[in-house]
């Protein structure tokens, strides 16, 4: 899949966001190097802070099947155009410095940037 399919992808997830509080609906579709597409979606809660992001949910589906390698993540949101958050850019950083994360305005305007820009010195355990 390309990264202009993988957007769209993503977009498609929003439907499934779980956003009653904020209505800030968030898709996401990670890539794994072998091929495969994972969706996520945010997962909203009424404490608020138990709330998931749609990367992380993406992130952890592909982790709990077994998958650790992964190309790129695209993140949609309902509100325009969308980064990662703070701790879903240390949690991407996890996987690998050169992981791309696909954003935009729409399917036509996508833009590419690698997690170690977005993060520069994440952490690493030595
Ligand atoms: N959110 C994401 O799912 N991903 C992001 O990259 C930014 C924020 C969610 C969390 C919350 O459900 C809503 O957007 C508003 O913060």
């Amino acid at each position: 899949m390309d990264y202009k399919e993988l957007y769209k992808t993503a977009q498609q997830a929003i439907n499934n966001a779980y956003a009653p509080y904020s209505h800030f609906k968030v898709g996401a579709a990670l890539l794994t190097k072998s091929g495969e597409v994972f969706t996520g979606v945010n997962v909203e809660n009424a404490t608020y802070g138990a709330t998931i992001c749609a990367e992380r949910t993406a992130l952890v589906k592909a982790a709990s099947e077994g998958y650790r390698e992964f190309d790129a993540i695209a993140v949609v949101s309902s509100g325009g155009e969308v980064y990662p958050c703070g701790i879903c850019r240390q949690f991407i950083f996890e996987f690998g410095d050169n992981i791309k994360i696909i954003t935009g305005e729409d399917e036509d305007h996508i833009k590419v940037t690698k997690i170690k820009d977005l993060l520069p010195n994440g952490f690493r355990l030595k």
